[in-house]
């Protein structure tokens, strides 16, 4: 019997496809180096056109697989606190379909504030499982880009200031979501601090700066939360763009840090060839498809397609770059869409929602409580006025990427009137974030005030939104004060009725200019699903607020470091900007110059009290390989049950290098009923006090005298010890 040709590569076809499923379903069973040598015998396999296929986008949010060879496609979703509603293929339109309702998590800037690692996991498990059920193999996020400036429009996304409390908060929800098959997404590495001029700004910054302030939390997420995907930033760094950055991609994420993922560039965010090529980029997104011209190829026109093919055919690239950037992919899809154990996930749980539940309550941040005022007893038949946009506005809509379609979001309002059943509560707007009309805004005040003044208490539920040029992607905020003369009228309340709290929804810090004027102010984040029910717990006293600042509260513009040193340092001058404050980001500004802040970074009181004492090192003098032990007795001091976060900030004085003047280095979170003690023990090995040392671009431990200042805020410390690294 004689075999056709055509028969004979149909044949082939067969055997390589039955060899790869063979090679795929024992994987499990496998250890890693295996997975490597199968890995290349899978790229043997492949053509040059199915190569590239897999490093550039096929629609908004997936990338090809090799259908031949059942390789499935890779599909993305923004990320990070929920899952986003599906897209349509080639448009940023919302594509209408009814089973894509999600749990809404609270935003990163609340998960930061609860101090709690343990709860990080469990929001990254509940997130990982709604990503999984949607059928999404890369959750676009956590974002961890160091809040620079309060009027950075995306913090709200993003864990504060403190690289050591980032990365300490980034581990557990990579760990989280991975433990479903789906990859976490770490973006935008790097340097994204402001959404002006994100597209092109220049960012010039030391070296220091850059190992100490702006990447551990990145480091953190690869070496200890073993991310398997990174996204590239959209600005430049040292002339050139994030995406294709050699200092950025190659040297340091690949090469120092040996990272094994995928680098996905942002969308949109690639802009050259052989930087794309050859400066670590895997995976192009977001490059405007050319669909008019073929509908076939769409995306044919990114950088890493057509262009790299050509260069490959024709020898200028070699094959192995490309191969390279398949088996980060391969790798990347043997963790996630061909993971034949991960789990099938679930979605809109009570455990997601109570989850959601206990990040929002714990995240809460009590910043002032004059007398006790807060909570409100529930059991008395008082009125309340609540007033403020932000008691009705939903938050999970606007902000850009991280825009959610949510099952189902309880509004403060609703959370305060399910929750306080024997009082009468009126609502009124007070003021408009849609309306420019003076005659409408004067009528919303006067209303706020005539109930305000009649009410035993007053709610004020105000702060930023998700509206442009406010807590959203692409354009920064424009001032540091509250919007919609939010300041008059909560000075105007406070007027004609004392007994006012203000409850600020906000991702920023903002200006506080009627601070003393107000019995309670209360910092709220963008809290989601559970948002009223949470709300509502900690002004009931239900829950204990035991959040934490997980960024200073400036008392004006100027007191921030980056706004210090004027517009070259922020925004920049259209092409670079030059990070002047260098280290001195955040509280670590404050507090070397001084500058006392409205609220500083790791404040957050509580409805009890707590004691700390018996505070000691377990030695004086420690070795550069030693670990160093903090403990300390903490008695709940008050009269309800509550969590309090011990802080331990190190510092170094009569260093050869600057140095801030502390440096939180390690925390904890416990809970203690009323009358508990317990004692806490924090560990920092002794390499968490090195300095990158731009002499030898590596970390150098200082030897001699440092300072360890224990207490449960930065500016609230209770003892000072001295250590000696020998
Ligand atoms: C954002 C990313 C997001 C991507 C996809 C970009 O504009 O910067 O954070 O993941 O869009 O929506």
């Amino acid at each position: 019997m004689k075999f056709k040709l055509i028969d004979l590569l149909v044949l082939k076809k067969v055997i390589i496809s039955l060899l790869f499923f063979c090679f795929f379903f024992q994987l499990s069973a496998q250890e890693t180096d295996d997975l490597d040598k199968k890995i290349d015998s899978i790229i043997s396999v492949l053509s040059i056109d199915e190569k590239i296929a897999m490093c550039h986008a096929q629609s908004k949010f997936s990338s090809a697989g090799v259908p031949r060879l059942g390789i499935p496609e890779l599909w993305m979703s923004d990320g990070p606190h929920g899952i986003r509603a599906e897209m349509n293929w080639d448009n940023w339109n919302y594509a209408n379909w009814t089973n894509d309702y999600i749990t809404a998590f609270p935003a990163l800037t609340c998960l930061a504030a609860t101090f709690n690692p343990d709860l990080s996991k469990e929001y990254g498990v509940s997130l990982g499982e709604e990503a999984r059920y949607r059928n999404k193999d890369v959750l676009l996020g956590p974002g961890v880009n160091i809040y620079r400036t309060p009027l950075n429009g995306r913090n709200f996304e993003y864990m504060g200031e403190d690289p050591h409390l980032a990365s300490a908060m980034v581990v557990p929800y990579i760990h989280g979501i991975q433990q479903s098959g789906v990859a976490a997404c770490v973006k935008h590495y790097a340097l994204n601090n402001q959404e002006h001029w994100r597209g092109h700004i220049n960012v010039e910054v030391s070296d220091r700066a850059l190992h100490e302030i702006y990447l551990p939390a990145f480091k953190a997420a690869v070496q200890d939360g073993n991310a398997w995907a990174i996204m590239g930033a959209y600005n430049k760094f040292r002339g050139q763009h994030c995406c294709h950055n050699q200092i950025l991609l190659n040297d340091i994420l690949k090469n120092k840090w040996k990272f094994d993922g995928v680098v996905i560039s942002d969308w949109a965010g690639t802009h050259d060839t052989n930087e794309a090529i050859y400066n670590g980029l895997d995976i192009e997104m977001g490059t405007p498809s050319n669909s008019n011209i073929s509908k076939r190829f769409p995306y044919n026109n990114s950088f890493l397609a057509q262009p790299f093919l050509d260069k490959i055919i024709t020898g200028e690239v070699e094959e192995h770059v490309l191969n390279d950037k398949v088996k980060r992919v391969l790798r990347l899809m043997n963790r996630t869409s061909l993971n034949k154990n991960r789990p099938f996930g679930s979605i809109n749980s009570k455990e997601h929602l109570n989850t959601a539940y206990k990040v929002a309550t714990e995240g809460v941040v009590l910043l002032k409580n004059t007398d006790g005022f807060l909570p409100i007893d529930i059991s008395k038949k008082i009125t309340i006025a609540v007033i403020g946009e932000n008691a009705i506005k939903s938050m999970t809509v606007g902000g850009g990427s991280s825009e959610l379609k949510v099952a189902n979001e309880i509004s403060p309002l609703e959370g305060l009137r399910k929750h306080f059943i024997n009082a009468t509560i009126i609502h009124s707007q007070g003021y408009s974030s849609e309306s420019n009309n003076k005659k409408r805004n004067e009528e919303l005040k006067k209303e706020a005030l005539s109930i305000a003044e009649k009410a035993n208490v007053v709610l004020f539920i105000g702060g930023l939104n998700k509206n442009n040029s406010q807590d959203s992607e692409g354009a920064d905020r424009q001032y540091y004060n509250l919007p919609y003369n939010q300041d008059e009228l909560i000075k105007s309340i406070a007027r004609v009725n004392k007994n006012t709290a203000v409850i600020l929804i906000s991702g920023n810090a903002v200006s506080i200019p009627w601070g003393d004027k107000i019995k309670s102010i209360v910092q709220s984040w963008y809290l989601g699903s559970e948002a009223g029910n949470a709300l509502a717990s900690i002004l009931s006293g239900r829950a204990n607020p035991s959040g934490k600042l997980p960024f200073t509260f400036p008392k004006k513009l100027s007191d921030n470091a980056a706004h210090y040193y004027g517009t070259l340092s922020y925004p920049g001058d259209g092409e670079n900007q030059y990070y002047k404050e260098d280290i001195l980001v955040g509280y670590r500004w404050n507090d070397t110059k001084k500058i006392k802040p409205e609220f500083a970074f790791g404040h957050g009181l509580s409805y009890t009290s707590f004691k700390l004492s018996n505070i000691i090192s377990d030695k004086k003098n420690y070795k550069s390989a030693d670990t160093i032990k903090i403990s300390c007795s903490v008695e709940n001091t008050g009269s309800v049950q509550g969590a309090e976060v011990i802080q331990v900030y190190i510092g170094k004085e009569n260093s050869k290098v600057n140095r801030a003047m502390k440096e939180l280095k390690g925390f904890k979170k416990l809970s203690l009923l009323k009358g508990e003690s317990k004692i806490v023990e924090i560990y920092i090995t002794t390499d968490k006090l090195a300095f990158y040392d731009e002499t030898i671009s590596d970390w150098n431990i200082e030897k001699g005298e440092y300072v360890v200042y224990v207490g449960n805020a930065s500016d609230n410390i209770s003892k000072k010890i001295k250590i000696t690294v020998i």
